[in-house]
């Protein structure tokens, strides 16, 4: 088996690539990846020699690429994506290019190469908000409501996957996650930029009133469950994602995000004084809760990495790998972090 990884230098793609090549030793890993600023084959030093491994630097919106990437491939796994909700608000037009414009080239791509499974990631934001008061959480048969430029071009790719699946007969699958949290996260999302702050005695931004909620997967149980439904998943159809709630309170709609800042100030020693509270979000979505029923049900996938534990081990990857996130905040990061805090926090 040849798989094609779309975004494998990137967080998710990466963990799912040492995933896939521990568990799958036999099958081929191809890594397309143009490197953008949230991409790293530091992530992939471990198997970059690997015979079973390949790297192609390029782009996913360049077809005469797509089209070589794509010989002998039997299944694309397209991670490739802008992905920070902050970024597409400063600047939404690559996020249109890349998450609408280069999943088309790919499908167009995958149709023409007769590719076995076209599997599409996807997040729950394409469903918009939830409110703290309701019970109600995100599942496949939830409308889509996207309320930032991430979300709908997010929302653009899945109705095109899901079109070429109808109009081509592509062999598509597709899953819509949570908020991921584990080792290679860029330091702008929200759990390692918190972390690394504090290594760095910097303080940790928090939007708004810190009261918003998401729903926390561990990204080893994410990949988890893409290999679940590329092995079992039903050709057509949609699968949502989400992480363990079980330690949850009564009456708990799920951890906020200033919660989440408490438990990584405890994790490491450190106290109250180090949140600092900042203009929020346009926008913001204000809860995200992930109903992972028909995965469960029909493939036998569940999270099983609790947020307590997972947390206080990504902490420690993060403390062990200093090296690795010094190099990721210099350069390019450090303009984008004084446009978006108007600083240096
Ligand atoms: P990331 O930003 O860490 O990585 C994205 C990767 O895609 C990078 O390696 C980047 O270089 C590459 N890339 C970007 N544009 C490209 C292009 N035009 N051509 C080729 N490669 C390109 O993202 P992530 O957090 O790993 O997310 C991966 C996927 O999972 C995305 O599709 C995202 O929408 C989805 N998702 C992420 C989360 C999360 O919590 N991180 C949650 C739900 C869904
Ligand atoms: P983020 O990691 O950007 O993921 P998403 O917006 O896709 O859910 O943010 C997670 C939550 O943390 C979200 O409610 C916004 C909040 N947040 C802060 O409070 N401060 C920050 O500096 C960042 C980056 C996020």
């Amino acid at each position: 088996m040849k798989l094609l990884v779309t975004g494998g230098a990137g967080f998710i793609g990466a963990n799912f690539i040492l995933y896939w090549m521990k568990y799958h030793p036999e099958d081929h890993v191809v890594n397309l990846d143009s490197l953008t600023y949230a991409g790293n084959l530091e992530n992939l030093i471990t198997i970059e020699k690997h015979p079973h491994y390949s790297f192609i630097h390029g782009n996913i919106c360049d077809p005469v690429v797509v089209e070589k990437a794509m010989q002998g491939v039997n299944m694309v796994v397209h991670f490739a994506a802008e992905s920070h909700v902050d970024r597409s608000i400063m600047e939404p037009a690559a996020f249109i290019e890349t998450n609408v414009t280069g999943t088309q080239v790919l499908l167009d791509g995958a149709v023409k190469a007769g590719i076995e499974r076209f599997h599409h990631i996807s997040t729950d934001e394409v469903f918009g908000a939830l409110s703290l008061e309701e019970t109600k959480k995100f599942s496949e048969t939830t409308a889509y409501n996207p309320r930032s430029p991430y979300a709908a071009s997010k929302a653009g790719s899945d109705h095109l996957v899901r079109a070429y699946h109808t109009t081509f007969g592509l062999p598509v699958t597709i899953t819509n996650c949570s908020n991921n949290f584990g080792p290679f996260q860029f330091p702008e999302k929200f759990i390692p930029l918190a972390i690394t702050n504090l290594l760095e005695e910097k303080k940790i931004p928090v939007y708004g009133d810190g009261l918003y909620v998401r729903d926390w997967l561990y990204v080893e149980d994410h990949c988890r469950a893409i290999d679940v439904v590329l092995q079992k998943g039903k050709i057509g159809e949609t699968y949502c994602v989400g992480g363990v709630t079980e330690d949850l309170p009564a009456g708990r709609q799920g951890i906020s995000n200033i919660e989440v800042v408490k438990k990584i100030l405890r994790l490491l020693g450190k106290d109250d004084a180090m949140i600092e509270y900042v203009k929020d979000r346009p926008g913001h979505d204000r809860r995200y809760a992930v109903d992972w029923t028909k995965i469960n049900r029909e493939l036998g996938w569940k999270p099983e990495h609790n947020f307590d534990e997972w947390l206080g081990k990504t902490v420690t990857w993060y403390k062990e790998n200093v090296f690795w996130w010094k190099d990721v905040k210099s350069g390019a990061y450090t303009s984008y972090y004084k446009k978006q805090y108007g600083g240096d926090k």
